[in-house]
């Protein structure tokens, strides 16, 4: 299609590589793994793929503790492997999206090291260290985000390092020249390699402030929550790195970035798109929704107003961190939520992201023991909080033993229903999740519509009904999506009635709905797809 842009018009499908297919039987999916499902993501109709982190890592955060910024770990195949992966996955016209953790490294890169060995090392100003204050204080009151203090002693050279996120993971110490200078060129070489973009991660925690001011104290539930993040994120400097960075992802040709926005609600995200910095910036209230119209309804509005045709948006109802929408939105083993959100998330202005699994609602494995807790955010914060482990459990391909993702036990349970809830049951049952996302990306596609179509609301009842309207100059879509489980009518105007309209996708009916006195009677969990032009 002529003037399609991957990135703004196509499909993000977020692949979590340890959990989605294992070539070498080792229980860990890995880099080859994820080559030979290639034709599946295509067959799915995927544009882009991001790879949460490959480079070689101690695993502490499971990959999120980098310890070489210019490798792959071998547990994944090593870079002869990503080599493989990128042209394989270019041959399919799917664009492959790196993960950049930028604002710390794992404390076993060679940079920590040496930086910790003494205080006159070269690496030493490449991280945050502080001496004590008085009494041998902790030098500010900043936290860490997975809980204490965000200052660690080091016993070596008796001063404190700042983390925010565990211990394992030193920050970088953005105020170095040196530091920004080598990520810059660190990013070129996976561009040159010819990477087509970036999700980087908390990238508005990467500046602190230059006085180390503590944080204003405000109510919250953990010792982070209780203070106002006003010195330890969103620092002005920020912008100036944006800058540099996409004036070099700007000497390649369609090139992105999008940024993980750390704590920062939708204006803080919108505040870091534009022409000198980030083309997306993640919004995570979607993911905090409730199942209901209203909530869905308000966050589409905000988002569309703070971004006010400036930035383009994004939007996502899961990823590695969070319950999946599977779980969250259902009890049951049931399908049809999942198709009303899917329909809105590909039908939205915006680029939808799909994260590995979604596609066949998968739910989250059940976490019961803390002995059996890998997440180390679940062991920290257990039983409050029983970490992450539930949504990263293997990919189900299909009903042979461990869903057909390993021949060796996984890292991590396959969840039970693998036996029917799996890729290739529902590849079979033309009433499946599967085959209904298939449809969904594939109107997508061939309708401009969804892609650039400006996005107009008709109407919301709060425990009903959704619906909205997507209009070109040639073509306008009507989206209806009742979220109840019984009958809703949508009244429409004479006006958007006229024309030559036709049944585009439903889950519950195969032609076109009967209007009665300009109403369209919805069958209950209805999500319906009209197209005019
Ligand atoms: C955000 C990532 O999404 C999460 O998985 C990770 O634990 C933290 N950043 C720390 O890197």
């Amino acid at each position: 299609m002529a003037d399609f842009l991957w990135w703004r018009d196509g499909v993000i499908y977020q692949i979590y590589p340890r959990s989605f297919k294992d070539s070498n039987d080792d229980g860990i999916g890995d880099l080859p793994g994820i080559t030979e499902k290639l034709d599946y993501l295509q067959d799915l109709g995927v544009d882009a793929i991001w790879l949460s982190p490959v480079y070689p890592s101690p695993d502490f955060d499971f990959g999120y503790d980098i310890a070489d910024y210019y490798d792959i770990d071998q547990k994944f195949g090593g870079m002869a492997a990503f080599d493989k992966l990128l042209v394989e996955a270019h041959n399919r016209n799917i664009h492959v999206i790196m993960d950049l953790v930028l604002n710390h490294t794992s404390d076993q890169h060679p940079w920590f090291q040496q930086s910790r060995s003494s205080i006159d090392n070269l690496f030493r100003d490449w991280y945050i260290w502080k001496k004590s204050l008085k009494d041998g204080k902790k030098p500010n009151n900043w936290q860490s985000r997975f809980g204490d203090s965000g200052w660690e002693l080091d016993k070596n050279t008796e001063e404190y390092y700042f983390h925010m996120f565990f211990k394992e993971q030193p920050d970088l110490n953005w105020r170095n020249p040196k530091v920004v200078q080598e990520i810059l060129d660190m990013i070129k070489f996976w561009l040159d390699k010819g990477v087509d973009g970036f999700r980087l991660d908390v990238f508005n925690a990467y500046f602190k402030d230059a006085d180390f001011k503590n944080n204003p104290y405000k109510m919250g539930l953990t010792k982070f929550d209780q203070q106002k993040h006003i010195n330890d994120i969103d620092q002005p400097e920020m912008f100036d790195f944006l800058k540099k960075f996409r004036s070099l992802l700007d000497s390649y040709p369609n090139r992105y970035a999008v940024g993980e926005t750390f704590m920062g609600d939708h204006q803080t995200a919108a505040n870091y798109m534009g022409d000198k910095a980030l083309h997306g910036a993640f919004d995570f209230s979607f993911q905090s929704n409730r199942y209901n119209p209203a909530s869905f309804f308000k966050t589409i509005q905000r988002w569309e107003h703070v971004l006010d045709q400036k930035g383009w948006p994004n939007y996502f109802i899961n990823n590695h961190d969070v319950i999946r929408s599977a779980s969250r939105y259902t009890k049951s083993e049931d399908d049809d939520r999942l198709k009303i959100l899917a329909t809105l998330m590909m039908t939205l202005r915006g680029t939808p992201f799909l994260y590995y699994g979604e596609e066949i609602g998968m739910r989250d494995i059940p976490i019961t023991k803390k002995s059996e807790v890998l997440d180390p955010v679940g062991r920290h914060f257990w039983p409050f909080y029983k970490g992450r482990d539930g949504c990263r459990s293997p990919m189900q391909w299909s009903e042979d033993q461990f869903a057909g993702f390993s021949k060796q036990k996984p890292w991590l349970p396959v969840h039970d229903n693998y036996s029917w809830r799996n890729v290739e049951s529902q590849n079979s049952n033309p009433e499946s999740l599967l085959k209904f996302y298939k449809n969904l990306l594939r109107i997508r596609k061939m309708n401009q519509v969804f892609q650039k179509g400006m996005y107009l609301p008709i109407t919301y009842e709060p425990h009903k009904l959704l619906a909205f309207i997507r209009q070109t100059a040639d073509q306008t879509a009507l989206i209806a999506l009742n979220f109840s489980k019984r009958h809703v009518g949508l009244v429409l105007s004479s006006q958007l009635l006229s024309g030559d309209w036709k049944l585009l996708i439903s889950n519950k009916r195969d032609s076109f709905p009967t209007v009665r006195d300009r109403k369209i009677m919805l069958e209950g969990n209805e999500a319906l797809v009209l197209l005019n032009g």
